[in-house]
């Protein structure tokens, strides 16, 4: 197999490339990208020719916010508590939040790509910007469907893009407070001590102690210090759900789905579509139906170029997404029910509603996917503390 795009890793806020697009992908290649934590490549052959999984953002913004970001990061891992995010700082992001807006408008409002298969030493960097750009998405339309109630409780549509612009830097920021949490805790592979999880906890408010003082809007705290809060009232740190702000709710479905779709020390890989699946099963209780329905209409749960399995036993790779049948999309059929191959051919699920995608496979050619991979550097009860904290 040849690699179809480059993979990187990020160090010190400095995007690397680790792999060049072309390069041949071996057994022990394999082997060190799973060691990395890359649980996924782009391949390049002759039955994925022509499928371009299309990326929300462009790979220019991608470095200019990793760069403007690690450099935040990387002085908040250097200097601990005694760390103020000045608003200089705040400002340049902000200059980040808006571009992000920008090329999200012009790209149709779409997650398809896998957002991040790049290898992050320091996760949180690449999980941010996820979230952002996932939490921009939800909140301009959201924002555009039913405006924002004011104090008096009048129903507004003026100043969207600047409310945008805070949720975003809100976004880009809700887990600084992550930085702080020694390293022992955030990648112990074993349960975590109620002591333990006591420090987990305080990190959306620890995140909003390093920002300096009348830097940062109202707009932009209920996003950090709201990101782990329900409806329900099952999150934290106050564990309130009624009058969560919905700047705390777009960050707390953005962060969800993130957390679950990205590896971790602690987490089992699970295939994009599971964490899909998640999200929507948690509308009306911990996050409202109005936004999860939003993030129904804007992520796909299969995106391109990723190999399923059909219910009629054909099998296939995504070929293309359209946002009007997001989660139809179209299939490159490549074996047939009895998993001989046959020569390519496109189907579109939209237009077969007796046949649904059934399950994502790790290869054309082997078995099923098999459940999630435990081993043993992965615990299963840290994993399941994990996602009881994460869906509350
Ligand atoms: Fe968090």
């Amino acid at each position: 197999m040849r690699l179809g795009r480059p993979v990187y890793s990020c160090s010190g806020g400095a995007r690397l490339p680790l792999l060049q697009p072309d390069a041949l992908v071996t057994d022990r290649v394999r082997a060190g990208l799973e060691r990395a934590g890359v649980f996924a490549v782009y391949v390049d052959d002759a039955v994925s020719e022509g499928i371009t999984p299309t990326e929300p953002i462009s790979p220019e913004l991608r470095d200019r916010a990793v760069r403007e970001l690690g450099s935040t990061f990387t002085s908040i891992s250097a200097n601990g508590r005694s760390t103020r995010i000045h608003g200089e700082q705040i400002e340049r992001l902000g200059g980040v939040v808006s571009a992000l807006l920008r090329e999200l408008r012009q790209s149709g409002h779409m997650v398809s790509a896998l957002m991040d298969l790049q290898s992050f030493d320091a996760h949180t960097l690449g999980h941010s910007l996820n979230v952002c750009v996932l939490g921009l998405m939800l909140g301009d339309e959201a924002l555009r469907r039913h405006g924002w109630t004011d104090g008096r409780g009048n129903v507004r549509r003026d100043g969207i893009d600047s409310r945008l612009e805070k949720l975003g830097l809100g976004l880009l920021l809700h887990d600084v407070g992550k930085l702080l949490i020694p390293a022992e805790i955030l990648q112990k592979p074993g349960r975590l001590t109620d002591d333990e999880m006591d420090i987990v906890r305080e990190h959306p408010q620890a995140g909003l102690d390093l920002i300096e003082e009348g830097a940062f809007s109202s707009l932009s705290r209920v996003a950090v210090i709201g990101h782990h809060e329900r409806l329900d009232g099952k999150g934290y740190p106050h564990g309130r759900g009624e009058d969560l702000h919905v700047h705390a709710q777009i960050a707390g479905i953005a962060d969800v789905y993130d957390a679950v779709s990205s590896m971790r020390v602690y987490q089992a890989r699970r295939p994009t579509h599971e964490a899909w699946e998640l999200v929507l099963s948690l509308a009306g209780t911990a996050f409202p139906l109005d936004l999860v329905r939003i993030f129904k209409h804007t992520v796909a749960p299969y995106p391109e170029g990723v190999a399923v399995q059909l219910s009629d036993g054909r099998r296939g790779l995504v070929s293309r997404v359209r946002r009007e049948h997001i989660n139809r999309p179209t299939i490159r059929v490549t074996h047939d029910p009895d998993g001989a191959p046959v020569t390519a051919y496109e189907f579109e699920l939209a237009d077969a509603w007796d046949v649904v995608i059934s399950d994502t496979l790790q290869d054309l050619d082997g078995p099923p996917d098999a459940p999630p991979d435990r081993t043993a550097a992965v615990s299963d009860e840290r994993h399941e503390q994990q996602l009881a904290s994460i869906t509350g």
